[in-house]
């Protein structure tokens, strides 16, 4: 097929890559003229773990190349609009300019047998909107979103765990069309559902509000856990035994973050409201809630080991990054802590593998460190918040050595507690000590 990705962040670099693997013949469209040219080189503007042996040899195959210019889609009869969908400056809403510019651009280039798939996370009602003006070219729309999560990106995409695809009733050709994009996933027995619009818009929104919600449910246990004494990881590893609840995303912590999870429920509620279906989504209001008072708990905590007070104390912060194998620090709850025991006076010394750079542009106030020892070296205090295996990892009795005062706390429950209390540490974990 050929086929353009219009949108080169985080998921349409790694779906166009992995089209192209597929054998598919792929140009990637992107306005940002810097991120066109590393891509072009063969180099990932943000880490994605496999995604730069995946872009070198999808473009040594010929079948890939990038551009900042959307005539290039000409050459294409299948258009996946891979864009970002971000919460505006002034409120809780998805601004949808970014999509709408892309339909704006690729609208003299698309006509009968054309095909544009949406992929970006959408309000739901969208795509209504949005077929009227590409179906009066003659073109067809089917929403299709995308489910992949950063660090598993290039797995997620080439083995996605199920395909959806909205379209207008019996528009049985476009789907034939994604079917022969798809054929990989197809093959391997991927579940495909084939729904309306509405539909496809709202699986993947009630997709990432159950998530989300399945975290900030394990973390308001944390918080009674704190109350009475009780440990929040056996509670999620006894109740995770049930398979009707799973033990998959219980890990209480300092929460959610990224750049979909945050956005998507503000979102959501957003567009229920407008609805006037507000209520039916409240919850995701309170979701949101425990999710941030999670990370003021690092902040209290640390208030609290250290006699009331942060201020002029050395305080090394392990991981920046929203989690690990990633370099995204969008709405990072490791960023949030490390900002706001700066923000008491501390000296935050900051470390993570991967985030350094990202970090630094948000938060130049910080003093950041790639190696961790840097970051440990006659602190007060050591708080881990991106559950990186470097930090995971961390031998108990070495790190003591390094550090002024031997107390941590497991901002992700990810340590080993019982070797670092032997080892001579105070632990504080989330929703267990
Ligand atoms: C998410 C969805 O998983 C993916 O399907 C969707 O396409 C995009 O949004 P991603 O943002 O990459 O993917 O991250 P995810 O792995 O879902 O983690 C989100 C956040 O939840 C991270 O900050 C993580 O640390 C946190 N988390 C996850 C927990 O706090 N506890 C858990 O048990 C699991």
């Amino acid at each position: 097929m050929r086929i353009s990705v219009i949108g080169c962040g985080y998921l349409g670099a790694v779906h166009a890559s992995a089209m192209a693997k597929l054998g598919h013949d792929v140009v990637g469209i992107d306005v940002d003229t810097a991120k066109i040219d590393r891509l072009s080189a063969g180099e990932p503007p943000f880490f994605e773990p496999g995604l730069p042996e995946l872009l070198t040899a999808s473009i040594a195959s010929g079948r890939l190349r990038f551009t900042t210019d959307v005539a290039a889609a000409a050459e294409a009869t299948v258009h996946f609009i891979a864009v970002g969908t971000p919460q505006t400056a002034d409120g809780n809403a998805a601004d949808l300019r970014f999509v709408n510019a892309a339909i704006d651009e690729l609208l003299p280039y698309i006509g009968p047998g054309h095909v544009i798939a949406g992929k970006s996370t959408v309000p739901v009602g969208t795509a209504a909107r949005l077929a009227e003006r590409i179906e009066a070219t003659g073109a067809r729309l089917v929403w299709n979103p995308e489910f992949l999560r950063e660090g598993y990106a290039v797995h997620d995409t080439v083995e996605p765990d199920r395909l959806v695809y909205g379209l207008r009733a019996g528009d049985e050709a476009s789907a034939a069309v994604l079917d022969e994009v798809y054929a990989h996933a197809l093959e391997l027995g991927t579940p495909r559902i084939v729904t309306d619009f509405a539909t496809a818009e709202l699986v993947k929104v009630s997709a990432n509000a159950f998530l989300a919600t399945k975290i900030s449910f394990i973390n308001a246990m944390a918080e009674i856990a704190e109350a009475t004494g009780a440990d929040v990881t056996q509670l999620a590893d006894a109740i995770g035994h049930d398979t009707r609840i799973g033990r998959r995303f219980l890990n209480a912590g300092v929460g959610f973050g990224g750049g979909c999870l945050p956005k998507d429920i503000r979102a959501f509620t957003a567009r229920a409201e407008e609805l006037g279906r507000g209520e039916s989504v409240a919850f995701l209001k309170e979701v949101d809630s425990i999710n941030l008072r999670r990370r003021r708990r690092v902040a209290d905590l640390a208030m609290a080991e250290l006699g009331g007070s942060v201020n002029g104390k050395k305080i090394a912060v392990l991981g920046v990054t929203f989690k690990p194998h990633s370099d995204d620090v969008r709405d990072s709850p490791a960023l949030d802590v490390a900002v706001s025991l700066k923000g008491l006076g501390a000296h935050v010394v900051a470390a993570d593998p991967k985030g350094v750079a990202n970090a630094r542009l948000r938060h130049p106030q910080l003093d950041y460190v790639e190696d961790a020892t840097d970051a440990l070296s006659g602190a007060d205090l050591v708080v881990l918040v991106t559950e990186w295996p470097e930090y995971t990892g961390l031998d108990p009795v070495a790190t003591r050595e390094l550090v002024a005062g031997a107390i941590v706390i497991d901002g992700r429950n990810a340590l080993d507690r019982d070797a670092w209390i032997a080892a001579g540490w105070r632990y504080r974990g989330m929703g267990r000590d």
